[in-house]
Parts: structure tokens; C-alpha cells; sequence
């Protein structure tokens, strides 16, 4: 199948144009600096380019405070851009993928949201990309939004200045003390899971919409202590509370996904603890001089 890209070079672009290339599929990459999504014509000239079967559509403005105070923006790329993308796609006969968040759900759940759950967002960025979805359902035929959650990837976000990973180790290594929220329960996912996961169902021609996240859960805490132990550096993080830093910006205190729609395809996606190693020995074949000798850091 013949795949456009968009968003190329961000974390989960950067892993869905290695896994579908990989696979033998075609891929048309399209960085932001090559096609913003917001624009419809440029959208067209593509797609008219590239004459995809597929359009995975990973464009998104996704820096939650940003997205509080430029909502206008946030409706404009995570909401508009995908409903004429979802146009586009039906009047070209292409498959429409669209990535969506976690963050559709306020958490009082406390258990694992069904896709069947009705979403309930506490913040800009969510309500945006509910309303995306949304428009998606109306507009396309053929369509798959995936819900996911966490994501961190060896490209690191464009959007958001690097992923926690990364951040934790950078923050062990400065030795300065590092506090991690354990009241926000969710599932880190790394992307080469998702890129690959998401190759597999769309092979499978069950459109809809998915959850689509690694298996398991923790909290920030949890996940920073695991990547400190599993990357063999000795720093101690320390447990606070969400209310500890107050921010203009609610987020959910659960957004673990159900994977039910996936497994109901027989389709299955690895835990977060087997995700997180294999991340790591990935990042350190690709940067050998990346920490692995412990380093200590005050807590
Ligand atoms: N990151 C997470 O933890 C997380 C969690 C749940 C769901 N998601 C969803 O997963 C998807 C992928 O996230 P990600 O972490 O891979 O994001 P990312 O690393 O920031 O990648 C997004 C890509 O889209 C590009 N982009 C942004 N605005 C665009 C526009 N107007 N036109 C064209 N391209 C544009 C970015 O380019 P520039 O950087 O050059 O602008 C970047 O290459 C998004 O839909 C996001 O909402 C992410």
C-alpha cells in the first residue's frame, strides 16, 4: 500500500515512516516545513501528488498549556485540519488514520476507559481533539482514530522539547532533584509499539475507533523509578502530589485505555516495562556514550 505521512519527523512519525518502510510499503513523508496540515489547498496538492491508499495523519498541536491559551490554533490543527483531511481522503477513496488522546477522558473512571466510554476532557487540547474525532466520524468513510497515551520515542517530541525519558536521565545526570507526580496513572508508550500496532490493524480493514497504548499501567513516579532502574542509574526521584504545582491545565489522574477493540481482533501490543527496556538498549546502540554507568542524584 501506497502510505502519505504527515508529520514525518515527529516522535511517532519518525517510527511510522521506519516500520511501514520496513514492511515494504510506499512512503510519501510530509514534514510541517513541506505541508501544514491547516492548509487545504497545499493538503490537496499532495494527496493529488502522492495519490496515497493511506493518509496517517500524526499533525497536531499538542502542548496542553500552549493549547489553553491559543485555543483558536489547537481547534485549528487538531480539530478543522483533520475534518478536511477526512474530506480529502473520502473524496481521493484513501483510508484516513488520525492519532487522538488519552486525554479525551477526565479520569474519574478509575479503571480502564472502553472506547465505548463517553469522553469528558478537562482542557483545550482535549476538547479539540475530541471534536476532531468527532468530525472525522461524520466526514470520512474509511477511518481509523487511535486513542493513545504517553508517547516517547528515540526521535524525541518536536512538540514538546523531548520525551520524560529523556528527561528523567538528563535530569539524573545533572543530579538535581527530581520530583515525579504518582496521583496521574496512565500507560507510557513507546512508538515503535504503536507504529507497528497500527500497521497491523489497518492490514486488517476494521475501521473505527481504537485505543491503542502499551499494556499495563503506572504513575509518573512509578515509570521514572522503572527507567532509573532499568537504565542502571542510581537516583532516587521524589513522590509528590499534582496539587504540589498548581497549573492552568487539568489533567486526567487515570487515562489508562482498554485495548478490548484491539484484542477482539486478536491483535495484542507489549507491556510498558518490556517497551521501556528494549527502548533503552535502543537508545544506547544508537549513542553508546549515553548513561549507563550510575550517576547519583540528590532526592
Ligand atoms: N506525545 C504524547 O504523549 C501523546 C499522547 C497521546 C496522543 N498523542 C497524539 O499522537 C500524535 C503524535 O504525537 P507525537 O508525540 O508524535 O507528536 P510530535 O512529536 O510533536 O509530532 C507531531 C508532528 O506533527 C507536525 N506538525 C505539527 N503541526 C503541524 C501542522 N500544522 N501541519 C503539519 N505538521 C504539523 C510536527 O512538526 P513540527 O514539530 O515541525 O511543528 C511534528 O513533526 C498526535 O496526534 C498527538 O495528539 C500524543
Amino acid at each position: 500500500m501506497k502510505v502519505l505521512l504527515i508529520g514525518a519527523n515527529g516522535q511517532l512519525g519518525s517510527d511510522l515512516l521506519r516500520v511501514f518502510r520496513t514492511a515494504g510499503h510506499a512512503v510519501v513523508p510530509a514534514t510541517h516545513a513541506q505541508m501544514d496540515v491547516c492548509s487545504e489547498d497545499r493538503v490537496s496538492e499532495i494527496m493529488a501528488e502522492a495519490k496515497p491508499d493511506v493518509v496517517l495523519n500524526t499533525a497536531a498541536f499538542h502542548k496542553v498549556e500552549e493549547c489553553e491559551k491559543n485555543p483558536a490554533l489547537a481547534f485549528q490543527v487538531n480539530c478543522t485540519a483533520a475534518m478536511n483531511l477526512a474530506k480529502a481522503c473520502r473524496r481521493s477513496g484513501a483510508v484516513l488514520v488520525h492519532f487522538s488522546t488519552d486525554y479525551v477522558f477526565d479520569g474519574q473512571k478509575n479503571a480502564p476507559y472502553e472506547e465505548t466510554d463517553l469522553p469528558s476532557p478537562l482542557n483545550v487540547y482535549g476538547v479539540s481533539k475530541v471534536s476532531g474525532a468527532h468530525l472525522i466520524a461524520v466526514n470520512a468513510d474509511r477511518y481509523f482514530v487511535i486513542r493513545t497515551c504517553g508517547l516517547y520515542a528515540i526521535a524525541g517530541s518536536s512538540g514538546k522539547g523531548g520525551n520524560f525519558v529523556e528527561n528523567m536521565l538528563k535530569k539524573a545526570m545533572s543530579g538535581e532533584e527530581i520530583c515525579v507526580v504518582d496521583d496521574q496513572v496512565l500507560t507510557p508508550t513507546y512508538t515503535t509499539d504503536l507504529a507497528e500496532a497500527t500497521r497491523r490493524l489497518i492490514l486488517t480493514g476494521k475501521f473505527g475507533l481504537y485505543h491503542l497504548s502499551s499494556e499495563g499501567r503506572c504513575s509518573w513516579y512509578e515509570f521514572a523509578r522503572s527507567i532509573f532502574e532499568c537504565a542502571g542509574v542510581d537516583a532516587q526521584p521524589k513522590a509528590v502530589k499534582t496539587g504540589d504545582f498548581p497549573s492552568p491545565v487539568k489533567r486526567p489522574s487515570y487515562s489508562v485505555l482498554s485495548k478490548t477493540r484491539l484484542r477482539a481482533l486478536g491483535l495484542t501490543i507489549p507491556s510498558w516495562q518490556d517497551a521501556l527496556s528494549r527502548y533503552l538498549q535502543e537508545r544506547s546502540k544508537k549513542n553508546p556514550l549515553a548513561s549507563t554507568a550510575p550517576v547519583h542524584a540528590s532526592s
